[in-house]
């Protein structure tokens, strides 16, 4: 399954390096190519020798040779791999990454890395569970870098809880996963809109929505994951975003994201509407600070265009358009007219009665709905579970054209 991949291997300095030799001895029997680089630290726990001679390359570990004074570019391993698995990953070198630190090979290696990276992290409970290494986790996660969660069990001090690195096997599979999948959309291209519209009624002043962004952000990120070119045009959000098949396009206000999205709709597959469009806005906005007048102030709303309902109109034969639905009462009933009306492929529905679905939580409750009235109805989970579901969905109907 791994024949042919090329895979760079960082190793840092915790007891758990140790067990990169199994993972690095099984990515070998699996046909990956294998480079390996090392912080100091990790030589500590294991010699250079042995992960050199398993791999058939010199380990990279000094940015320049001693002897020679020949200089060990970074920027080669980056672009030689198509993966840049760390593991395990410590505490410190996790929070270096966050911070942008680069005193070492493997981080000045990270910096420069254009590839996917994957974090194997192994440390004891408490460093585990800091509120400073979880905050470094999520900053690295919402970079676009995979965590591979540690596993519960005895650690090295002696202690229980979680912090033990994935077993190698376990970090093979989801290899093999990865790069299965990773290959599944390649050659296509994906639209996704996502986030509030923002739309203004004088300079500092606007109406707008709690949409967070993060449902359309994950599925974005899954349609690049499987190899997909991802156009995501985005509303005002707190998110970032980093993969190479991203292109992100920031918008302000709905008629913004629609001359976007009626662009470059014709060019893609795919196109999965996520966006909370305003429905309204301002009929006028104020060139100065509406200053404060009067006991009422009337703003009147004119109707913005709905983007979803025009590429729908647009939609041309083998193309997908997936809409989304957050409904408070008639769900159902409301869900099926706006994928008639709007031409969906099918609708995701989210109902504002469930709890832990909608704006803002990082978990979401689904129902598909398809226009031959079949329902699939789906448990709580987290919105990259969700955006799994919803492109394996799409993936679905694509394979039956
Ligand atoms: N949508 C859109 N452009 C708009 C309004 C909605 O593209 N101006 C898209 C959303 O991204 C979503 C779907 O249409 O995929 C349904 O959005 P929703 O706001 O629930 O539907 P509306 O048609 O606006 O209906 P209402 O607000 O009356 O419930």
């Amino acid at each position: 399954m791994l024949k042919g991949k090329k895979i760079l291997l960082g190793v840092t300095g915790g007891i758990a390096a140790y067990k990169s030799v199994y993972l690095l001895r099984e990515l070998k029997k699996q046909g990956a190519e294998v480079k390996v680089v090392m912080t100091p630290m990790a030589k500590e726990f294991v010699g250079k020798l042995t992960f050199a001679t398993l791999s058939g390359y010199p380990v990279e570990e000094e940015f320049f040779d001693r002897q020679t004074g020949q200089w060990f570019s970074h920027v080669e391993l980056g672009l030689w791999a198509d993966v840049f698995l760390i593991a395990p990953a410590t505490a410190n070198t996790i929070a270096k990454m966050a911070h942008g630190l680069a005193d070492n090979l493997l981080l000045t290696t990270y910096l420069s890395a254009r590839c996917p990276v994957i974090i194997a992290p192994a440390m004891d409970v408490d460093m585990y569970n800091h509120a400073a290494t979880q905050q470094n986790l999520s900053v690295l996660k919402q970079r676009g870098n995979i965590v591979l969660e540690p596993n519960e069990g005895e650690l090295a001090s002696g202690l229980v809880g979680r912090g033990r690195m994935q077993e190698p096997e376990q970090i093979v599979e989801f290899l093999e996963r990865f790069f299965a999948k990773s290959q599944s959309l390649k050659g296509l291209k994906a639209l996704v809109t996502a986030g509030p519209t923002y739309e203004l009624i004088d300079p500092v002043r606007f109406i707008g929505n709690f949409s967070s962004g993060k449902m359309g952000y994950a599925i974005a990120e899954e349609l690049a994951m499987r190899g997909a070119k991802v156009f995501l045009i985005s509303g005002p959000t707190h998110l970032s975003i980093a993969h190479p098949n991203i292109e992100l396009i920031k918008v302000v206000s709905a008629r913004e994201m629609h001359r976007k999205a009626l662009d470059i709709f014709p060019s893609v597959k795919i196109a999965v509407l996520a966006a909370a469009v305003a429905d309204y806005r301002p009929a006028e906005v104020a060139s100065q600070k509406i200053k404060k007048s009067g006991d009422e102030l009337v703003i009147r709303l004119v109707k913005n265009p709905d983007i979803a309902r025009d590429l729908g109109k647009l939609k041309s034969t083998g193309q997908i358009l997936v809409g989304f639905a957050l409904e408070t009462d008639n769900e159902l009933q409301n869900a099926v007219e706006k994928l008639k009306s709007k031409n969906f492929d099918f609708i995701v529905l989210n109902s504002l009665k469930d709890e832990g679905a909608g704006f803002g939580t990082d978990t979401n409750k689904v129902k598909f709905i398809f226009s031959n009235g079949q329902i699939k109805d789906f448990p709580l989970k987290t919105k990259k579970y969700v955006a799994k579901d919803i492109i394996d969905q799409i993936q679905d109907l694509l394979e039956r054209q």
